[in-house]
C-alpha cells in the first residue's frame, strides 16, 4: 500500500521531529537533557495523587469512573472561575472549558476559527505544538513583528486568529512588558481579532512582579469577559503533573459553547478521575505546588545563566528568563543550529533543540533552545561547559 497517496493532503505538513528521531538511535541515559520541556521528577506529587485518588475512589468511586460532562467536571470549573474572579476579573464556570491538556485547547480553538488557507498571526519564534495544531487546519502564518508600536498591520488585518505567550514564552523565555500587553490588546480590538493567550508557564515566576494578563487588560477594555476577544489557555502540566492531561480555556461564553461542541466531536470529554484528582489537589495545594516548582527551577535557571556567562565564547548571546523553563541562544553566523544540535547530542551527550522547530516557515538557523527544568544545577552547568567547548571548536 502506498500510504502517502492515501493520506489526506494536510498530512504533508505532519512531520517527525528530527531530534526525537535521532534521539531514538542513541543511549539516552548518558545524555544531559536540555531538550524537552518536561517538569522535574521531584515535583511530581505521587504520594499526594495516591492519597487523593484513594479518597476519591472510596467516597465517590462510581461518579469518578463515569463520563464527565463535555464542559468539564463542575467543581473544577467552579474552582477555576473563583480563582480568576479573586485574582483578576469576574468569571463564571460558563466561561471555562476543561481540555485534555492545554495542547487540546489550541487544537480546539484552531478548529473553531480556522478554515483551510486562513492566516494565524503570531510572534515567532513560538511554541512548536501551537504551529503543529494549527497546521492540521491548513492554516498559514504571518509574523506580527517585534515592535507592537509598529506592527506588521497586514499580519493583523488578514488573520483569523492570533497566538501569543505573554509570560516566559516557549522557546524564548521572554515576557511582554505591561505596555506591550496593552498595545496588543488595543490591536486585537482594532482588528476585531480573536487571539489565544497561552499562559502555560504563568505560575512559574522566579524574578520580578507578576504583570496583568493580556486577557485581563482586554476584559477591562471591553467591559467583561463575554465581550473580550482573548482566549486564555492554562494547564496543570507544569504545576501538578502532565500525565493528568488537565488543561482549560477561559473565554467568552458564547464561543466557549461552540468550542465545547467541537470537543464533544473529538473526545466527548476529559477523563473525570483525572479532573477530580486535579481539582482536589489544586483546591487544597495549588499555591504550595507552585512554590515547590519555583524553589526547584529558580536555582537551575540561575546556575545555567551563570554557566553561560562563564563559559560561552564571544559571539553567542542568550535571553535572561524571569520564569518558565527555557533560555534561547543566538549563535554566531557561521554555526548552523541543526548541525550544533546533532553534534551536541552525539559528541557532547547534551540534547538541545535547534531553533528551526520554532518558526512556521524558514528561520531558526541562528538559534537554539535550552531547557533548565529537568537537570539539577551541576548537570546543567556541565552541559553548558560541554556545549561551549563544542561551539568554540566549530
Ligand atoms: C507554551 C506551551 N503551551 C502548551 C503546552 C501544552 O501543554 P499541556 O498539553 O501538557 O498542557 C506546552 C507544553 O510544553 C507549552 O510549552
Amino acid at each position: 500500500m502506498d500510504w502517502n497517496s492515501a493520506f489526506a493532503t494536510q498530512m504533508n505538513r505532519v512531520k517527525a521531529s528530527e531530534i526525537r528521531e535521532r534521539a531514538k538511535t542513541i543511549d539516552l541515559s548518558a545524555v544531559i537533557q536540555l531538550g524537552g520541556g518536561l517538569p522535574d521528577r521531584a515535583i511530581l506529587p505521587h504520594p499526594l495523587v495516591q492519597s487523593v485518588c484513594d479518597t476519591i475512589l472510596k467516597t465517590d468511586g462510581e461518579a469518578a469512573l463515569q463520563y464527565a460532562p463535555s464542559e468539564g467536571y463542575g467543581p473544577l470549573r467552579e474552582w477555576l472561575a473563583a480563582y480568576v474572579t479573586k485574582t483578576e476579573f469576574p468569571c463564571s464556570p460558563d466561561n471555562i472549558l476543561i481540555t485534555n491538556g492545554s495542547q487540546q485547547a489550541l487544537d480546539l480553538i484552531g478548529r473553531v476559527f480556522l478554515d483551510v488557507g486562513d492566516q494565524v498571526v503570531l510572534d515567532a519564534p513560538t511554541f512548536i505544538g501551537a504551529i503543529r495544531a494549527f497546521d492540521l487546519t491548513g492554516a498559514d502564518y504571518a509574523d506580527i513583528g517585534s515592535d507592537f508600536n509598529q506592527p506588521n498591520e497586514d499580519s493583523l488585518k488578514n488573520s483569523s486568529l492570533g497566538y501569543f505567550q505573554a509570560d516566559f514564552s516557549n522557546p524564548g523565555g521572554t515576557c511582554y512588558s505591561e505596555k506591550e500587553r496593552t498595545l496588543l490588546s488595543d490591536l486585537v480590538n482594532r482588528y476585531s481579532l480573536p487571539i489565544i493567550e497561552d499562559a502555560c508557564y504563568t505560575p512559574l515566576r522566579y524574578e520580578g512582579e507578576p504583570l496583568p494578563s493580556i486577557q485581563a487588560i482586554n476584559v477591562a477594555q471591553n467591559g467583561g469577559i463575554d465581550n473580550s476577544l482573548v482566549f486564555r489557555t492554562g494547564t496543570f502540566s507544569k504545576t501538578i503533573a502532565p500525565s493528568l492531561r488537565v488543561g482549560w480555556i477561559i473565554g467568552p461564553k458564547e464561543a466557549i459553547r461552540k468550542i465545547t461542541l467541537v470537543k464533544q466531536a473529538c473526545d466527548l470529554s476529559t477523563g473525570k478521575l483525572a479532573q477530580m484528582i486535579a481539582h482536589s489537589i489544586a483546591s487544597q495545594h495549588f499555591d504550595s505546588q507552585c512554590e515547590k516548582a519555583v524553589a526547584t527551577y529558580k536555582p537551575r535557571c540561575a546556575a545555567m545563566l551563570k554557566a553561560l556567562r562563564e563559559h560561552m565564547p564571544d559571539g553567542v548571546s542568550w535571553t535572561k528568563p524571569e520564569g518558565g523553563f527555557y533560555i534561547w541562544l543566538t549563535l554566531p553566523d557561521l554555526i548552523d543550529s541543526k548541525d550544533l544540535a546533532n553534534r551536541s547530542l552525539t559528541e557532547a551527550q547534551v540534547s538541545i533543540i535547534s531553533g528551526h522547530a520554532f518558526f512556521p516557515g524558514d528561520g531558526g538557523a541562528k538559534y537554539a533552545r535550552l531547557s533548565f527544568s529537568l537537570e539539577p544545577e551541576e548537570k546543567g552547568t556541565e552541559a553548558i561547559k560541554r556545549l561551549s567547548a563544542l561551539i568554540r571548536s566549530m
